[in-house]
Order: structure tokens, then sequence, then C-alpha cells
């Protein structure tokens, strides 16, 4: 074996079900997470299937996850599918590989950490009191078109800067123009689909403009001006790599990484919130646990961005809820050279699919793994086991960039939305999920809205 990982002709032959490819496609379209979860039932840790243009090989054991992502992460490349996306011009941190994707995470890195994350903090509590403080008592809402438009807003503040007069719409137009054009990419003759002028294309393309128009925008202030922009746009147009020595980005680079974390982070972000009031609203004590938090340290006071590190309840109910409902169930590698896992044989080309939603419900890491349990990560050391098997942000060399902004949002939205509101669920029976890319609620998350009665008296002061 080369030390690199890369081992030719050795392995035990994968289990699994060969052939039937069209099948497969027509049952994982359906729901995948169903698919994948008979596969294991079937075969266990590892197994394969194939599809039309590929065969893949599903890994669902945190240990063999991580030898994949860590050990022989040399053998394996992002899969082919979003590198053909067209919005994303040339490599981006999502779709690149080697050294153009080391450049961009360490130019990128900075953008989601210390100071710019501290600066996003405001923005999340503005967002979110704005958002609850226009509900009513005993009004019905769909929790997941709030958390859309949450997110929105946060995100247009968190790329433009609050003092731009950019619309939330314009990144919610260049959202739906992503999702088709990757609806298109996975169909045959995407290619020449691509070309035709389809009226959802053309739309999607002037959704592009648009926010190609506002980029170059920003990108020309932070230009012009350096120093005081601390969005995500101006960020990126000023990164520097010091200790590397890695080029900075060009406008156009600049442009492509704004769509690349848009599409990383937009529907994984609010997909995380919606199962938090999902989980919360199915269990009132776990409820009440977080409203006895939130009301000790804020005694009644609106959130801060200071409060963070004293709501360990708060930041154990985003992590539970990441560990039992991730909303990237699943990422996918291709194999780029014969290596093997758990001592089975993946031969180049093999399309390998981490299956995270079943190594985080594996009941050797998680006891009682079907329930929801935030008490669990506050456990001595910080969290159940050696932590191998938390993969909701991934692993390796490629693991989430925005798992700390993603987990700043989420606790001071909680911590703002649940200090004065409770949810009644109004959809009977278990919730039915959906699963192809994103793994969500399939029909939304209906809710009647409770105004808490019992919220402390506040001072009135925030802290600072
Ligand atoms: C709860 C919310 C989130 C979840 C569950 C999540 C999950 C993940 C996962 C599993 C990966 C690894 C995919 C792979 O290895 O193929 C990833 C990568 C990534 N995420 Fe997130 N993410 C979240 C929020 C965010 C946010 C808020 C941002 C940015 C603001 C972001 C930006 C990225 C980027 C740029 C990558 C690619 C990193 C690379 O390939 O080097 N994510 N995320």
């Amino acid at each position: 074996m080369a030390g690199d990982g890369r081992e030719e002709g050795v392995g035990r032959p994968l289990p699994g079900r060969r052939g039937r490819a069209l099948r497969n496609l027509r049952v994982g379209f359906r729901d995948y997470a169903a698919f994948l979860g008979r596969l294991h039932d079937e075969f266990g840790p590892i197994a394969t299937f194939d599809l039309p243009s590929t065969t893949v090989c599903a890994v669902f054991d945190a240990e063999l996850m991580q030898e994949a992502l860590v050990a022989k992460r040399a053998c394996f490349e992002k899969g082919p599918a979003l590198k053909r996306a067209g919005f994303l011009g040339g490599s981006t941190i999502l779709t690149g590989d080697g050294e153009p994707h080391r450049r961009r995470r360490r130019l990128l890195l900075p953008a989601f950490h210390g100071e710019a994350l501290a600066g996003y903090a405001g923005l999340v509590i503005g967002a979110a009191a704005d958002l609850s403080g226009g509900w009513r008592d005993g009004a019905t809402v769909d929790l997941a078109a709030e958390m859309q438009r949450l997110t929105l807003r946060i995100e247009t503040g968190a790329f433009f800067g609050t003092d731009s007069r950019v619309e939330p719409a314009v990144l919610s137009d260049a959202i739906e123009g992503m999702r088709w054009d990757m609806k298109l990419l996975f169909l045959p003759w995407s290619g020449l689909l691509r070309r035709l002028p389809l009226p959802q294309s053309r739309k999607a393309r002037r959704a592009f403009g648009r926010l190609d128009a506002a980029i170059r925008e920003v990108v020309r202030k932070a230009r012009a001006d350096t120093g005081a922009r601390v969005d995500l746009v101006s960020l990126l147009a000023r990164a520097r790599d010091e200790a590397g020595g890695y080029a900075a980005l060009s406008d156009s680079e600049v442009r492509d990484e704004c769509y690349a974390v848009l599409l990383a982070a937009h529907e994984a972000t609010v997909n995380a919130m919606v199962w938090a009031f999902h989980h919360l609203a199915c269990r009132p004590e776990t409820q009440v646990r977080l409203e006895r938090e939130l009301d000790a340290v804020l005694a009644g006071r609106p959130p801060a961005p200071a409060d963070l590190e004293s709501l360990p309840f708060a930041r154990a109910v985003f992590d539970e809820t990441l560990r039992l409902t991730p909303p990237i169930a699943f990422f996918g590698r291709r194999a780029i050279a014969d290596c093997t896992i758990g001592g089975y044989r993946i031969p180049a080309g093999t399309t390998v699919q981490m299956a995270v939603l079943t190594a985080q419900r594996d009941p050797r890491h998680f006891p009682e793994p079907d329930r929801f349990l935030p008490e669990r990560w506050l456990e001595e050391g910080g969290g159940p086991g050696d932590g191998i098997a938390f993969l909701a942000f991934g692993g390796g060399n490629r693991l989430c960039v925005g798992g700390a902004f993603a987990r700043m949002a989420a606790v001071l939205v909680l911590a703002t939305v649940v200090q004065r509101w409770r949810f009644q669920p109004l959809l009977a029976g278990p919730v039915e999920t959906t699963s192809l890319v994103i793994y969500r609620p399939k029909h939304g998350l209906p809710m009647r809205l409770m105004a808490r009665r019992d919220v402390p008296a506040s001072d009135g002061g925030a802290r600072a």
C-alpha cells in the first residue's frame, strides 16, 4: 500500500445488490434515506448498489467514514455532479480538489470565525426578534417558511452588510435558479437541456444576473475602501493568505465563492432550525428546560452576542438536532484510485456515499439513538464518546467551514424565539420526511403559536 492509501487489486468484494440500476434510481429518488436504511439493514456497515451512470458504495459506519475522509482522503475527490453546475463558474471551495481547494479554504475560513463571526451575531438576533415580534398569540404559522424567511434575511445582511439595499429576494431567486439548474444536471441529456431557452432557465439566468450585480457592487466598494466593511463579500474580496502565500481571490472568484457558500449554507441552515423547533414542540419537557436556562441567563432581557457561551443547553439542543436529524444526511465522494475501506475493495470511479443519518443513530456511539436527548451533549468530555461519530458537519479536510456560524446563529435564534414562544404541532402522527439532497419534513412544519406568559419581567437593559 502506498503512503496515501492507494491499494491496487486488494480487498474483499463489497456486499450488496448489483444490477437493477433503474429500479434503484426510481426507489432511491422517492426517499433516499429509506432506500439506504433498507440496504443497511440487509448488508451492515458497508454495501454497494448500481445506478444507471455509476456504481455506489454506501458507508454506514462512522469508523469506516473516518477511514475514507481522513486516512485515505488522497484516494477520493468531491463527487462529479456539483462540478458540472454552470452557475459555480470555475473550481470553488465546494467543488475543487487538491491545491485549488486548499487555497479556497485558507482564504475563506477567516470570514466565518473570530471577529467576523461576532459581527454577524447582532444581525442574527435582530432578524429573529423582528420575525417573532410580528407573530400573534394563537396564530398558525408554517415554521419551515418562517425559517426560510429568517435565514434569507440573515444571509442578505451577512453577505452584503446591514447598510446594503439588496433585497432578500435577490438571494431567494438565485437559490431557486440554482435548484432548477441542479435538477437539470441529474437528468439524461442535461447538457442539451441546459442550453434550451426553457422559461425556468431564463428566469434563473436573470436571477444570477441580479445577484452578480449585487456582488460586483460590494466588491467594488470593498476594494476602494480598505478595512471598514465586515460583510462576507467584502471579507472575501480583501482576504489574504499572509502565511501560506496563496494568491488573493479575483473578482470572478469572489463571485463564484459567494454562490458556493450560498449553496452550501442555505438549505442546511434552514432545515437545522426547522428540525430544532420540531423536536422542541414534540418534547415539552425539553422546551421547559431550555426556557429555564434562558430565564436564568437573560432574566427577561433580549439575548446579546455575549450570551452565547452561557447557553450550554441551547447549544446541546442544536447538537442533538444535528445528530438525530442531520439536514445533510449524506454526502459523496468519487474514488480516484483503487483502495479499500474496512478491507473492502473500492475500485477507482466508484461513488462513495457517507450515510451520516445512519452513523449518527448507531447505538454503539449514541445510547438510545432514536430518542432526542440533548442532555447527552452535557456529559463530561463535551459529548458522547470520542466524537468520531458526529458527522453532521462532515469530516477531514472538507469539514464544514460554516459550522461555527451555523451554531452561533441557531443558538441565538433559539434563545430569541423560545424566550417568548411555545409551539403546538398541527400535523398528526410522525412527521413525514423527504431526503433527496436535504433531509427535511416533507410537508413543512405547521404550528400554533402560544405566547409565554411566565417570562421574567426585564429591567429593560440588554447586555453589550
Ligand atoms: C446546520 C447547518 C450546516 C450543516 C449541517 C452543514 C453541513 C456540511 C457538511 C456535511 C459539509 C461537508 C460536505 C462534504 O464533505 O462533501 C459541509 C461543507 C461546507 N459547508 Fe456546511 N453546513 C451547514 C452550514 C453551513 C454554513 C452556515 C456555511 C457558510 C456560511 C457552510 C459552508 C460550507 C462550505 C463552504 C462547505 C464546503 C467545505 C469544503 O469542501 O472544504 N455550511 N457543510
